[in-house]
């Protein structure tokens, strides 16, 4: 017995905004942005529950199910839309769902925490989870601050997860957090997003590296196994370092920062979204998510993929 992944949907904003349309009011290049991050344009716009709603809404149909076949919506996210209620329940209403509702925070680790949840309902009884991470980072993003204006985006990805009697797509997880770094990336109430920028990238290589060389040594393979690397969409200098310590070819990493930027905890679910579009997630082949984030976050699984 086990948990599924049986369904996917992404959603942006339409409005894009290219690294030459920063340059216009930011002390900054699309040469810069490109060199040192690999993010080209992002989109923004919209609200947490309108991304999360619609991408949630192409999960359950390319799923093929309807609202009274969810028993529980969980929403990533760092950037719910009101303190209260959650941004999930909101969403729950849009959808025309009646089940439990449930914002999950865990910033750019949020998408695989909140998978490290849904497998812990499915495994006791919860049948089938709507999953969503979704962010509109743009609205907490000073943009006269460069150091972060470059990076942060909106958007939302989505995933249905099932209880299943003969599959198991969740091979091995790998959580952690570390709450005393917690300033070297953060946002305060009614203010803009923070970053040293140089530490969270180094902290971002170690962590990530060895969460996913833990969590592919728990799963009984090697690195050689895996054929999809899922990472959340931050940096491609830190997908690029990460790959190299790990050994696993960068063919074989999704990369979709160049399009949307880092969109935190939708990052994930939208590359697989792509990943999965792209003909890439193939039946019994084995898949490495891992993301990283404020807290400092930190998570990496290993699937199997069953469909
Ligand atoms: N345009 C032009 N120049 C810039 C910009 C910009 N947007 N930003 C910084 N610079 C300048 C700096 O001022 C510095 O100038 P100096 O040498 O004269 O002092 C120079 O460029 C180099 O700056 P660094 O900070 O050393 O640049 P670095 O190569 O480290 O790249 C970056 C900065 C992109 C922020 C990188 O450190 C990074 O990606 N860090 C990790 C970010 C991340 O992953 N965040 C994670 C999660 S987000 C979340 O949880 C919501």
């Amino acid at each position: 017995m086990g948990t599924r992944f049986v369904g996917w949907g992404m959603a942006v904003p339409d409005k894009i905004v290219t690294n030459d349309d920063l340059s216009k009011t930011l002390e900054t290049s699309d040469e810069w942005i490109s060199e040192r991050t690999g993010i080209r344009q992002r989109h923004i716009g919209g609200t947490t529950t309108e991304l999360g709603t619609l991408a949630g809404r192409r999960a359950m149909e390319d799923a093929n199910v309807k609202p009274e076949d969810i028993d529980f919506v969980i929403l990533a996210t760092t950037t719910p839309d009101r303190m209260a209620p959650s941004t999930a329940a909101l969403i729950q209403a849009e959808l025309g769902l009646t089940c439990p509702a449930l914002d999950v925070n865990a910033a750019c680790a949020g998408f695989p925490y909140a998978v490290r949840v849904a497998q812990g309902l499915i495994e006791t009884g919860t049948k089938r989870i709507l999953l969503i991470g979704a962010e509109t980072l743009s609205r907490w993003v000073d943009w006269t601050d460069r150091n972060v204006a470059v990076l942060l985006a909106d958007g939302a990805g989505a995933t249905v997860m099932e209880y299943s009697e003969t599959e198991n797509d969740i091979r091995s997880f790998v959580l952690g957090a570390s709450g005393v770094d917690a300033d070297l990336l953060t946002c305060d109430h009614g203010s803009y997003f923070f970053m040293d920028g140089k530490e969270v990238f180094r902290r971002a290589v170690r962590v990530v590296v060895d969460s996913a060389s833990e969590a592919i040594q728990k799963a009984g393979i090697t690195p050689a196994d895996i054929s999809l690397m899922i990472p959340h969409q931050a940096n491609i200098r830190i997908i690029q370092a990460a790959s190299e310590r790990l050994g696993i070819p960068m063919e074989n990493a999704v990369i979709t920062l160049d399009r949307y930027g880092n969109t935190s905890s939708a990052s994930i679910p939208m590359a697989f979204w792509h990943a999965r579009d792209e003909g890439r997630v193939k039946k019994g082949e084995y898949a490495l998510m891992t993301g990283f984030g404020a807290g400092m976050t930190w998570a990496s699984s290993v699937l199997k993929w069953s469909m």
